[in-house]
C-alpha cells in the first residue's frame, strides 16, 4: 500500500475525478443528515465541490493508494467562512470508497495531511456518523499522543488538536 495525496486543481481530469467523487460522498452522509439532497435530474446539492475547486481557502486533495483514486479530502484554511476563526485549518470532509475501506488508507491519509498543515486543527463529526466518529478517535488519539479535544455541540462533535 502506498498511500498519496495530490491536488485536486492541478489538472483537468483530476477536477473531474472530484466532481465524480463528491456524489458518492453526498450519498453517504444522507444516512445521517438531511442537508445533502438529491433533485429530479440526480444531481445532489448543494454542490460542495465547484466551490472547492475555486476557493482559494480550500485545498483540495485526491487520496491515491498506488495508481488508483480512493477518496478525497477537503482542507479549509482560515479565514475560510465554514471554520472558527480560532483554527488555523480545518478538515472539512473526508472520504474513502467503500471498497477500500478497513486497509488503514484513511489513516495514513489523514495523517499526511496533518503532517502536511501544521498548526491549530479542527474536524466535524455528525453525531449520528458512529463510524466517522471511531475513525476519527483512532487516528487522532495515537497522532496528538492524547492532546485532543473533543466537545459536542448542537448538530456536531468537536475535535480540536495542535500540531505546530
Ligand atoms: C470514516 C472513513 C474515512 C474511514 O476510512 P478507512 O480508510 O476505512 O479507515 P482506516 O482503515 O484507516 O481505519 C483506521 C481505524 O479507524 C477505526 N475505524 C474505521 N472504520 C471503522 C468502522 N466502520 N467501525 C469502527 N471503527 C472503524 C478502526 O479503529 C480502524 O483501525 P482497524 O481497522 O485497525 O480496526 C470511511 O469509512 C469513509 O470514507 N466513510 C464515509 C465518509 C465519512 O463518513 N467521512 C468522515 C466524515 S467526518
Amino acid at each position: 500500500m502506498a498511500v498519496s495525496l495530490i491536488d485536486a486543481r492541478t489538472a483537468r481530469w483530476h477536477r473531474v475525478l472530484l466532481c465524480r467523487l463528491f456524489p458518492l460522498y453526498a450519498h453517504e452522509l444522507s444516512h445521517f443528515t438531511p442537508f445533502f439532497t438529491i433533485d429530479e435530474r440526480g444531481h445532489w446539492n448543494p454542490e460542495l465541490s465547484r466551490d472547492w475547486l475555486v476557493n482559494p481557502l480550500v485545498t483540495p486533495l485526491l487520496i491515491y493508494n498506488d495508481d488508483a483514486p480512493v477518496g478525497f479530502a477537503i482542507i479549509g484554511r482560515k479565514p475560510f467562512q465554514y471554520m472558527s476563526q480560532d483554527r488555523d485549518f480545518k478538515l472539512c470532509e473526508f472520504f474513502i470508497l467503500a471498497s477500500e475501506r478497513r486497509k488503514s488508507i484513511g489513516r495514513a491519509a489523514a495523517c499526511e495531511i496533518f503532517d502536511r498543515f501544521r498548526g491549530t486543527w479542527e474536524l466535524t463529526i455528525l453525531p449520528l456518523n458512529e463510524r466517522a466518529h471511531a475513525f476519527w478517535r483512532s487516528v487522532l488519539v495515537p497522532y496528538t499522543k492524547g492532546n485532543l479535544e473533543e466537545f459536542q455541540v448542537p448538530g456536531d462533535i468537536v475535535m480540536r488538536f495542535s500540531n505546530r
